[in-house]
């Protein structure tokens, strides 16, 4: 795929209407943001719009409404953080791309900022239709893509759009895809990538394509006792993917005969069962992975699998990683997480976090800043690095 793009940079958006994609798809509890690093993230785009004279109309999805107008979902809180962030108003329309959104986006003066409802409001924005897509454009000279975060859908609103107007990329997008595109494309070596998570079958896909790619590939998480088994060794009560015995077989001779290390834990944390609730405290204790005992799971990587992956980490030049090490949720079992988060802060390494859990734990923990990148895509950032072709991507025009 290209991922050398058109930006907002290259084009004139002064006294032009731009729709810009965002993704405001923010965390939210009792109507509050917990997390507004995707609205953050978004303003530099937003900002060199306002200051570059366009008329600003910005749309997103929240949620999984439907079609169905969920007041929970609405995008009016994103409004009134963005307008506090912006340090000026920003006019809400009280539909999609209807009535109030058309009369107000003709309203717009240079430099004022809009935003039209919940996309997921209309049952067509999840099936890309047209008439949606035509309905957006209607409101707009130019299409922005700056929604990283769901690059990987094929949407009215993240790509049909694009159908009808000259479509380029935002900053975030511009950042992600020039960030992650080269790490995958030309990485300073070597090149360790770490992968998490509870189930290989999330993650198929991501690991053959690494395989091409890295020097040292790590697999920790839930996924880990999979391997293991597939190794032969007896793996108690924890979590297997016996569909994917073979599979693991196949990545393990793969990486053996492009001379790629493959790391598995060589320690693991166990305990008799699942914690429950999921931070219920549980009594745990460390074994060597060639030695779980038939009645207990393992739920976290061992202190000595830490070190092992932080060497690693710290003798690398770039490392991408995605995927808890263990039950991140539980404090007990967030170590082998932690330890990951800390050996990616303390490298000097080019830094990637991939998204999703991990992301959050390198932002819980306070070492967001010493991470060179860290994804605002989930599950966009996770397709990226199987290297599939994401379709809000793929619609903008090349460079
Ligand atoms: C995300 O949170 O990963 C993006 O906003 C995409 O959301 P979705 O999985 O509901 O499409």
């Amino acid at each position: 795929m290209n991922y050398n793009k058109r930006s907002i940079r290259d084009i004139d958006v002064a006294g032009k209407r731009v729709l810009c994609r965002c993704d405001f798809n923010v965390p939210t509890k009792g109507g509050k943001i917990t997390s507004d690093k995707r609205i953050v993230a978004a303003l530099p785009t937003i900002e060199y719009l306002i200051e570059h004279g366009a008329k600003v109309i910005l749309c997103s999805h929240m949620g999984k409404p439907k079609g169905e107008w969920k007041p929970e979902l609405s995008l009016k809180i994103v409004a009134d953080r963005l307008s506090e962030l912006l340090g000026k108003e920003v006019i809400m329309a009280s539909d999609v791309a209807g009535e109030d959104s058309k009369a107000k986006a003709a309203a717009l003066k240079d430099g004022d900022v809009m935003l039209l409802e919940n996309t997921r409001y209309i049952k067509g924005e999840t099936k890309n239709d047209p008439a949606l897509s035509k309905a957006l454009a209607d409101l707009a000279d130019i299409f922005v893509n700056d929604a990283f975060g769901t690059a990987h859908r094929a949407h009215s609103s993240t790509a049909g759009v694009a159908d009808y107007l000259p479509a380029v990329c935002g900053f975030l997008v511009e950042k992600e895809v020039s960030i992650m595109g080269k790490a995958l494309a030309d990485p300073a070596r070597p090149f360790v990538a770490i992968l998490g998570g509870a189930k290989v079958s999330d993650k198929l896909n991501v690991i053959n394509n690494l395989l091409e790619k890295v020097d040292t590939l790590i697999i920790g998480g839930g996924m880990a006792y999979t391997f293991l088994a597939a190794q032969g060794y007896a793996v108690g009560k924890s979590l297997v993917d016996n569909e994917k015995l073979d599979y693991c077989k196949e990545m393990m001779a793969k990486a053996e005969a492009k001379g790629v290390k493959l790391l598995l834990p060589v320690d693991t944390a166990i305990a008799p069962s699942f914690p429950d609730p999921i931070d219920a405290q549980i009594p745990v204790e460390y074994v060597d992975c060639t030695a779980m005992p038939a009645d207990q799971m393992g739920l976290d990587i061992g202190p000595k699998a830490c070190a092992q992956f932080a060497e690693a980490a710290k003798t690398a030049k770039t490392v991408v990683w995605n995927g808890p090490m263990g039950v991140f949720e539980n404090p007990t079992l967030a170590k082998g997480t932690i330890a990951v988060a800390q050996a990616l802060a303390d490298s000097d390494a080019v830094t990637i976090v991939g998204g999703g859990d991990s992301a959050a734990a390198c932002e819980q923990l306070g070492f967001a800043d010493k991470i060179t990148h860290i994804s605002t895509g989930g599950g966009a950032s996770l397709e990226f690095l199987e290297g599939l072709e994401l379709p809000g991507i793929a619609c903008l025009q090349d460079k």
